[in-house]
């Protein structure tokens, strides 16, 4: 474990009982509504909540911070999320070695991110501070994808049948808390995920400038380093910052392990 700490920054609170979260009997509903995210009607105001900056790891090498990425200007660090395995070169080859697979790929990720964010809209369709970002998360993938059908459409590249993905059906596979801790872990779980392809694009960034998709990717590294950011900042909001910590810790592991056993092929995991 590396060092930690935290920030304060003032978010709105406009949160209200309804009888979605008051049927919630969660210690973290209570916990939530002594912090003000669920409040009891009052008028919206304006609250510190903490959110942790956290540091999980001290290795040096990092993907975020790899000679690739750091060259190509991407290597902004995430909020409290640093990746602990670097996807290896090869990638890049086997990505170059059969773009339009890649692009399908890609694709179809863009078009499942959308569906995920909208999916927890429609499980967690009372609590404003998650509901405002995620509709806005979800217009971005959505753009995303539409941007990838421009550039295969451009290149003659027919979209494929969907292929099941091994890395995020192993992040997703564990059984979540019910209620709001299982909302934050979910969340953890996504800005992981995030930050996975915000490293992978990054790399893409230099390798596929020759294709002339530098630009494209350097603009989706920012866009999915924005993403894995807010994930892991709205899950500070309903799980305590050293469960934030906790979670992250074992889930950094637990997602080097799955890196490193995908193989070598043009799919973004
Ligand atoms: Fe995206
Ligand atoms: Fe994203």
């Amino acid at each position: 474990m590396g060092s930690k700490g935290n920030r304060r920054v003032s978010v709105a609170a406009t949160h209200r009982v309804s009888p979605f979260t008051a049927s919630l009997p969660h210690p973290v509903r209570e916990h939530s509504a002594r912090r003000g995210w669920i409040g009891s009607g009052a008028r919206p105001r304006r609250r510190d909540v903490l959110i942790p900056s956290v540091q999980v790891t001290a290795q040096p090498s990092l993907c975020l911070q790899s000679p690739v990425t750091r060259r190509a200007g991407l290597c902004a660090p995430l909020a409290g999320c640093e990746l602990r395995v670097a996807t290896r070169p090869e990638w890049v080859a086997a990505v170059r070695a059969d773009l339009p697979a890649f692009l399908r790929d890609h694709a179809a990720c863009e078009r499942k991110a959308a569906a995920f964010v909208t999916h927890l809209i429609a499980h967690y369709p009372d609590v404003p501070w998650l509901v405002r970002p995620m509709i806005a998360v979800a217009r971005e993938e959505l753009q995303h994808f539409a941007d990838v059908h421009k550039v295969m459409t451009a290149r003659g590249i027919i979209p494929g049948p969907d292929e099941k993905d091994v890395y995020v059906r192993a992040l997703t596979a564990r059984p979540f808390t019910p209620g709001y801790s299982g909302l934050g872990q979910r969340l953890l779980v996504a800005g992981v995920i995030e930050a996975r392809g915000a490293e992978r694009f990054g790399l893409l960034a230099q390798g596929l400038a020759g294709e002339g998709l530098g630009a494209f990717y350097t603009k989706l590294t920012l866009s999915e380093q924005g993403h894995a950011a807010r994930f892991i900042r709205l899950a500070s909001r309903v799980l305590e910052p050293a469960e934030v910590h906790a979670e992250l810790d074992a889930l950094l592991d637990f997602e080097a392990g799955v890196v490193a056993e995908l193989p070598l092929r043009a799919r973004l995991h």
